[in-house]
């Protein structure tokens, strides 16, 4: 018997990147491939790699840099070492990446991961191969369904990819040129996995995709389902506890989402809503197609169905021709919301977007000290809100043993992480903890013996705090 071959995968980015990764080892697991942690060791190396920002590209030529070291240090003790580039700089800059990198063997784009073992054997056959088609058939329906040990190792909480690619075109966004047009996946798979993840002890599931809640899949009874229809069926699959689903579009939040947080407890209330900006005139020329009051008037309808929810979003600081003025409105967006948590980036001009095209670039200095001034009042807002905690006794499901001796780690409701001294029994549990203090961004408590009374409110504990 042959001994099985090493595959190490390193994955930026999203995590619908970080859900690809796995479903490539599934595949690869085929082939006789069995994951380690290092590349040092490993036959094949998988970049996963991610185009949204330029700083993220970059890191993979540096990347590809250090591995030619290792490929030259394996074929000088004998051992062949295959380099491959997959995810959005792959599908983006396929062709530049075998002609800059003579180090990679195969180039692949995330719509065919499929073929891997194809393109794999075509690389040693010619040397190199690169695939970054959009193939017509559906890619999810080829990836074989992970094996049992592998869906255990990944824990208590799992990602299901239920749709891909995006048709919006925001100006500044490469995603709907290297994910391609939004597929959904019919519903009947999306059951099948997730009933396959609660059986080996899944208890968190959480729905992703670049435009989660465009979710239109084909029904068992012949309809296009949304996503809050697809949430109410998936509670009923016993063993799942928690879901989540990220990331949305406000002009996609439609009465069933509503409904979902509504009326199932499973559904976490914690939604992360991108805006990106407050000012109607960068949002239309961000090409959002919606203004600053439409994005309040859904936040307002999230709120009214579920009083506890909290939200997170993502925000662009010094998009082509951002005033002063326009970014005053972003930060008075902010401050009227009032957000758990949320990430911002300074705007990264990407070759091929129409945004990459526009005049009145903002100043690298103006960038710097908006996004500070940006970053600030998130942090305040985000430290107000976990500070909201203390004193409270919430909902932990437990995932895996902390760092620091004897204790353990879980999540809230809102992604929170949260420490108890306690017996790995209960991972995979969820149970009440009284939060007792905060280090950084994790909440330190002890298991409550008494059930718990009644939600917080997301909302008055941020609008007090911020
Ligand atoms: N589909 C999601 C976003 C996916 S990209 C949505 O519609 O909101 C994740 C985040 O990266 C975006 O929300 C945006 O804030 C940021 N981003 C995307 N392109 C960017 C660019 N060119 N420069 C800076 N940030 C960008
Ligand atoms: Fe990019 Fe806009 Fe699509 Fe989000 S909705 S993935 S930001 S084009
Ligand atoms: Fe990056 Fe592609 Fe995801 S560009 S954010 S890996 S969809």
């Amino acid at each position: 018997m042959t001994p099985p071959r090493k595959l190490h995968i390193k994955s930026y980015g999203c995590q619908m990147n970080v859900y690809d990764a796995q479903r490539m080892v599934d595949t690869l697991a085929g082939e006789g491939f069995v994951e380690t942690a290092s590349a040092d060791d490993a036959d094949l190396v998988i970049l996963n790699t991610c185009h949204i920002r330029e700083k993220a590209s970059e890191k993979v030529y540096s990347e590809l840099g250090r591995l030619r070291v290792m490929k030259d240090e394996a074929a000088r003790n004998g051992r062949q070492m295959n380099i491959a580039v997959a995810g959005c700089v792959a599908q983006a800059e396929g062709e530049e990446i075998i002609r800059r990198a003579p180090v990679v063997d195969v180039v692949v784009g995330p719509q065919s991961y499929h073929h891997l073992p194809q393109l794999l054997a075509k690389a040693k056959r010619d040397g190199r191969a690169l695939e970054t088609e959009f193939p017509v058939q559906d890619k999810f329906g080829f990836l074989p369904p992970p094996k049992p040990d592998a869906i255990r190792s990944r824990g208590i909480s799992a990602f299901v990819t239920v749709q891909e690619g995006c048709d919006k075109f925001c100006t500044f966004c490469v995603v709907p040129y290297t994910r391609g047009a939004e597929v959904s996946r019919p519903v009947a798979k999306i059951i099948d996995d997730v009933t396959r993840l609660a059986d080996h002890g899944v208890r968190e599931i959480t729905l992703i995709g670049q435009n989660v809640n465009a979710y239109h899949g084909d029904g068992p009874d012949g309809r296009a389902w949304p996503l809050g229809k697809l949430l109410h069926r998936l509670a009923d699959i016993p063993g799942i506890a928690r879901l989540r689903y990220s990331t949305s579009h406000p002009n996609d939040v439609d009465d069933s989402l509503i409904a979902a947080h509504r009326d199932l407890c499973e559904l976490m209330p914690f939604v992360h809503l991108p805006v990106q900006s407050g000012s109607d005139r960068i949002l239309s020329a961000m090409n959002r197609r919606h203004t600053a009051a439409e994005y309040h008037a859904v936040i307002d309808r999230f709120r009214a169905a579920r009083q506890d929810i909290a939200f997170s979003s993502d925000f662009i600081v010094g998009f082509p021709g951002e005033t002063e003025e326009d970014f005053s409105a972003t930060l008075a967006l902010v401050t009227q919301i009032g957000y758990a948590a949320a990430y911002s980036f300074k705007y990264s001009p990407r070759p091929g977007t129409p945004a990459a095209d526009m005049p009145e670039m903002v100043s690298a200095g103006e960038m710097d000290e908006r996004l500070e001034r940006l970053q600030q009042l998130i942090d305040s807002q985000q430290s107000a809100f976990n500070l909201a905690a203390i004193g409270s006794t919430v909902d932990v499901l437990f995932e895996r043993p902390a760092r620091k001796e004897g204790q353990i780690v879980g999540r809230t409701a809102y992604l929170q992480p949260a420490h108890v001294m306690a017996s790995p029994d209960i991972i995979g549990q969820i149970r009440p903890v009284s939060i007792e203090s905060l280090e950084r961004y994790s909440l330190l408590g002890r298991l409550a013996s008494r059930p718990i009374a009644s939600a917080p409110s997301a909302h008055s504990q941020i609008s007090t705090g911020a």
